[in-house]
């Protein structure tokens, strides 16, 4: 990176903040004193990593207790009297799915409670209807094209999925309300080779919106073309809040339902962010049809999922409003995060549009837009710096995100001093892309 030849002896003019009033001179000369602080961040040997959802140490530490062993063998049996030491409950412990049916206010006998990954649900759901059909309908496989829409920026594990199964992805605008409805009617009801729709309806990822009460019930009123389509309904933040008074999130299960429209929702959950992803309890929550044909599925798939853990997770998580304390303690240890980011990025950019960004009212994510066609630069240059973000373009379909501005930045991991450093790497890149694509620099 080269600093430019400037003409010195004209001041750059008094917009300090808003590079956009900027003439090319005065954003040369603001370029040149970029690139002399980017040199001097770069001795330092910054190594932050920004790129992805996970909880700190001090949030693990939360869950120590799951850690205990206990040798004891009477602790290891269930309500029934079931030794779960040993084999068998295919679909989960009774008490496991009082205690999710209580906090999350669908029927405990909806529920298939898994082993530690909603994610390995959302695929083992997508490759049985992939092999074997959504109930009697033809093989996904078979047909000749598979699609699904994908509200973007979304997950990137979403996409990566569908793109594993060959399944085609038609990326849907977010709005504050959620995804733009009106195009998604359009779409499912028009075109029968659409079989599927991602939602992670509560502080999606990675934007924090919550689907508004209207959107929630446009789609449980979905009339698809297809008899086998199917929204996977991806609640991972559920309980994920950062303020007093969360969201509400109206039931997609009821509403459908009141609609004769029992069978869209397929319904995920976890506890990875609760107690210890990778290590937690997954749940899958699904209507009669659904549910016989992934239960019979996970039939031949495994004689049992973990008993022992989830007995482990309900000794630990009790019931809702033990729940409830739990996700405080963690909402003490990654608010301030969140709030630092904010406050940086209101410090750098309130005044200066050439970047955008979200305020979730829960989640692991804010979501940040740079202008057009910086994003890839932003995320390049920060890598030079030492801080990993996570790669432009991963939150929407096959990696491309057509105006190349979303960021994803990911506060929970790395410590309030590394984000304040973290933020000051960003801040600088943010403003030297942004030059560099005004003065066509790269
Ligand atoms: C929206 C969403 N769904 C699912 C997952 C993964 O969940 P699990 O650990 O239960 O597989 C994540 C993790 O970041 C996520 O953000």
């Amino acid at each position: 990176m080269k600093t430019i030849q400037t003409d010195n002896s004209k001041s750059s003019k008094s917009y300090k903040e808003n590079l956009t009033l900027y003439d090319n001179a005065g954003l040369a000369r603001l370029y040149n004193g970029y690139i002399e602080k980017f040199k001097k961040l770069e001795s330092k040997k910054f190594k932050l990593d920004m790129s992805r959802g996970k909880p700190s140490p001090k949030q693990l530490d939360l869950s120590s207790e799951l850690l205990n062993s206990d040798g004891d063998a009477s602790n290891w049996i269930s309500e029934d009297k079931t030794d779960c030491r040993n084999y068998g409950i295919l679909d989960g412990l009774p008490e496991m799915k009082k205690f999710i049916s209580e906090c999350t206010g669908i029927d405990a006998e909806c529920f298939i409670v898994g082993g530690n990954s909603s994610l390995s649900m959302m695929f083992d759901a997508i490759s049985c209807f992939m092999i074997h059909g959504v109930g009697n309908n033809t093989p996904w496989i078979k047909q000749e094209k598979i699609k699904f829409l994908c509200p973007s920026p979304g997950y990137d594990r979403h996409f990566e999925m569908c793109e594993h199964f060959g399944i085609e992805m038609i990326p849907i605008e977010m709005t504050l309300d959620g995804p733009d409805m009106d195009m998604v009617e359009e779409l499912v009801s028009k075109d029968s080779s659409i079989k599927g729709m991602w939602c992670v309806p509560k502080y999606s990822n990675p934007d924090g919106i919550v689907y508004s009460d209207d959107t929630v019930r446009r789609l449980a009123s979905l009339k698809p073309a297809a008899s086998d389509f199917r929204l996977f309904w991806d609640n991972a933040y559920f309980v994920h809040d950062l303020t007093d008074n969360p969201p509400k999130l109206l039931d997609i299960m009821s509403e459908c339902e009141r609609r004769g429209n029992e069978e869209l929702p397929l319904l995920f959950f976890s506890t990875s962010k609760i107690t210890l992803p990778g290590a937690g309890v997954a749940f899958l929550a699904c209507k009669k049809g659904n549910y016989f044909q992934l239960r019979n599925n996970y039939s031949f798939k495994t004689v049992g999922f973990d008993k022992i853990n989830q007995l482990r997770h309900l000794k630990f998580l009790k019931n809702r409003s033990e729940l409830k304390k739990h996700m405080a303690k963690h909402r003490e240890i990654i608010k301030p995060k969140f709030d630092t980011i904010i406050e940086a990025l209101k410090d750098e950019f309130s005044s200066n549009p050439i970047l955008t960004w979200t305020e979730p009212k829960g989640g692991y994510f804010i979501s940040v837009n740079t202008a057009k066609g910086c994003a890839k630069r932003v995320v390049t240059l920060c890598k030079k710096l030492g801080l990993n973000l996570t790669s432009a373009g991963a939150t929407y379909p096959y990696g491309k995100d057509p105006l190349d501005r979303n960021i994803r930045l990911a506060p929970t991991f790395p410590s309030t001093k590394e984000l304040e450093a973290a933020m000051g790497i960003f801040s600088l890149t943010v403003k030297i892309a942004y030059i560099e694509k005004r003065l066509s620099l790269f």
